[in-house]
């Protein structure tokens, strides 16, 4: 039985690609368009072996109307379209502001055009809870302010929201669901799937498994003089399946008054980089080499996720631990080799 086709942009991405594998387990058929940009073709191998056939995948960015127009031409109507294909890389983001806005803002706005003129479903929106940016409360719901962005890649997610909001008033019978992350981190259980960083990783959790794995100097912890508990930032890391079943309950949510929902998505749990690191210690038995250093610029302090609203109205809430993440996340790193 199908529940009907479910568009994925940068679905050879690493969120995206285990929401393809989640999506087909609920008995959805992902396609995926994805400009492998930022993402490997091995990838799809991965999907088609936990998926058991192979996904239909589209070489396509987001930007080039024609060609994305043409996807929908063949593949239409989609129960719903999953828009995860965008750059993610802060300081990237600083040095390469227009790249930032065309691909970002301008593949959202394409793929906008594209759903007005086929039948398309609901929208899910791969957002961030950069958007908060230093929270005056935590754990932090919904309702709190958006404030300035930080960086371009975080005014990205912002515009987006925004541009989606504005879609949303100008078409009836139009919908979309805003999921603002936390920190995704770990990768599906089999190893078949995880996260591809190309270079040097800027995120924690890819940067500290190619340190235990020799690939890397050892991990800098950026501040220890936060006025946290032990003095490192705390953050709100969620499992990367756990977020993708999550996608899977947002298409699956019955329609309600409001055409235009907002979620976090998070554990509701907040742990230190300190805590991080033993936390993988304690789950691998491996060392961290690791070393204090000065503070990054921008980060926030703390910020953990109040993810009732998602509980309440999608049934969904995670279910994997900070342990089970970290040790999938170095199954993933063993398996890819030095
Ligand atoms: C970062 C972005 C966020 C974005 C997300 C996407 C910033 C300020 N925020 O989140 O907007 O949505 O990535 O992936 O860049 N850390 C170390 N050493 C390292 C790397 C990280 O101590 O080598 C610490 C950081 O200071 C932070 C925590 O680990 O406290 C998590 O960092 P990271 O994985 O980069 O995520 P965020 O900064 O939370």
């Amino acid at each position: 039985m199908s529940n009907g086709k479910v568009l994925v942009t940068g679905g050879a991405g690493f969120i995206g690609s285990h929401t393809v594998v989640e999506l087909a387990a609920a008995g959805y058929r992902p396609v995926i368009v994805d400009n492998l940009a930022n993402s490997d073709r091995k990838v799809l191998a991965g999907i088609a072996d936990l998926v058991g056939y192979e996904v239909p995948f589209y070489e396509v960015d987001c930007t080039d109307a024609a060609a994305l127009d043409a996807v929908f031409r063949q593949e239409a109507p989609f129960a719903g379209i999953i828009h995860f294909a965008a750059y993610k890389a802060v300081g990237e983001s600083v040095e390469r502001p227009t790249a930032y806005f065309l691909n970002n803002i301008g593949s959202t706005a394409v793929l906008l055009e594209a759903m007005a003129a086929h039948p398309s479903g609901r929208l899910v929106f791969s957002s961030s809870c950069t958007v908060y940016g230093e929270p005056a409360h935590i754990p932090v719901d919904e309702s709190a302010p958006i404030r300035p962005a930080e960086s371009p890649y975080g005014y990205t997610k912002q515009a987006c929201e925004r541009l989606i909001g504005d879609q949303v008033a100008a078409a009836p019978g139009f919908r979309a669901t805003l999921l603002r992350y936390f920190n995704p981190i770990g990768a599906h259980p089999s190893a078949r799937i995880g996260e591809l960083p190309i270079g040097r990783p800027n995120n924690l959790i890819p940067f500290l498994t190619q340190a235990v794995a020799g690939l890397r100097e050892p991990l800098t912890v950026f501040g220890d003089d936060y006025p946290t508990p032990d003095g490192t930032c705390i953050r709100d890391y969620i499992h990367v399946v756990d977020l993708a079943r999550a996608h899977v309950a947002a298409l699956a949510a019955p329609d309600g008054d409001e055409r235009l929902s907002v979620y976090n998505l998070g554990t509701g749990e907040g742990a230190s980089v300190k805590e991080v690191v033993a936390a993988f210690e304690a789950a691998t038995g491996r060392a961290v080499p690791h070393r204090m250093g000065p503070r990054r610029a921008g980060d926030v302090v703390a910020i953990y996720a109040d993810a009732q609203k998602a509980e309440r109205e999608l049934g969904w809430r995670t279910e994997r631990s900070l342990k089970e993440a970290l040790a999938d996340a170095w199954r993933w790193q063993e398996q890819l080799g030095r």
